[in-house]
């Protein structure tokens, strides 16, 4: 059955697990085919766990066996290279990328004062500099086409300050600057740009962070009794429905914005 994501492609940094996996089972289902970039390997910075190729590997035979075409990449948002690489196999094998997901990103506790440069960078040029690095080498095939979406992963900290959590939320900030100048740029070329703001979200990630503190997520949750609505946390599922809806027609005309999916907490 023909569908509204027919033929069309996304492009997903972080894919490999939490919500960009969720985002590509999702976009799979209304039949638009997979490109998936994720770094599958551990990194320097944080010690909690990366995607890794098993599961880039599983989430291709997952979308094919729902009828779409996945091309799995391993490369780092930071490697102008393996991105270019990337981009121009995509683009020779499907022809065109009509939604870019920013979601690659890093997180981890500390102290403005005590990071080091090394933690700094590494938020900065993972969480922002990393979606411009993307950005780059897609936008000039969206603008031959005249038509594209930009969607970057931001945060709740995208749009508050967080304590023990500066570099990540300035980098999360930086991303709606970014967001917003493209939406200026690009609108000439029918290009969209939005990010979006999850509450916690239930991801390794999240897992990860409970443990550096060595806590539970749910500890983690109850101690912090952000959100108003009466769960701990969201799912990828909830933050790939919301990718679906900003990437479709339903949405044409929404462009520049903060799209936050909070369960009610900055209302807090
Ligand atoms: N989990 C949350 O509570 C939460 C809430 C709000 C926003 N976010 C943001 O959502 C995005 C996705 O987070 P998640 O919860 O799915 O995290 P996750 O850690 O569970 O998954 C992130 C994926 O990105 C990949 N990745 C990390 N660094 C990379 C790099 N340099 N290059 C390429 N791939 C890289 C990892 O290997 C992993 O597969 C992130 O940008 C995160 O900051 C997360």
């Amino acid at each position: 059955m023909e569908r509204e994501f027919s033929n069309q492609v996304i492009f997903i940094t972080g894919a490999a697990h939490g919500q960009g996996r969720a985002t590509a089972i999702a976009f799979a289902k209304e039949r638009a085919n997979i490109a998936a970039f994720d770094v599958a390997k551990q990194i320097e910075y944080p010690s909690y766990t990366f995607g890794n190729s098993q599961e880039l590997e599983s989430l291709k035979q997952e979308v094919e066996a729902i009828g779409s075409e996945c091309l799995i990449f391993s490369g780092d948002v930071r490697d102008d290279e393996a991105i270019s690489s990337a981009v121009s196999e995509t683009i020779e094998k499907f022809g065109r990328i009509d939604v870019l997901f920013n979601n690659a990103g890093i997180c981890a506790y500390g102290l403005s004062h005590e990071l080091t440069e090394q933690a700094w960078d590494a938020m900065v040029d993972i969480n922002l500099k990393g979606a411009w690095l993307v950005a780059r080498r897609i936008i000039p095939q969206m603008i031959k086409q005249k038509s594209g979406v930009i969607i970057s992963n931001s945060s709740i900290a995208g749009l508050r300050g967080m304590g023990r959590l500066s570099h990540y939320a300035a980098s999360k900030w930086g991303l709606i600057g970014l967001t917003k100048s493209w939406a200026i740029e690009l609108a000439p070329h029918n290009i969209r740009a939005l990010s979006i703001h999850p509450t916690g979200v239930n991801t390794p990630m999240n897992d990860g962070l409970a443990a550096m503190e060595g806590a539970t997520p749910q500890e983690i949750a109850e101690r912090s009794a952000g959100n108003l609505l009466p769960v701990p946390w969201i799912e990828p599922e909830d933050v790939a429905n919301a990718v679906l809806f900003l990437s479709s027609k339903k949405s044409r005309f929404v462009t520049g914005s903060q799209y936050v999916l909070d369960a009610g907490l900055l209302t807090r």
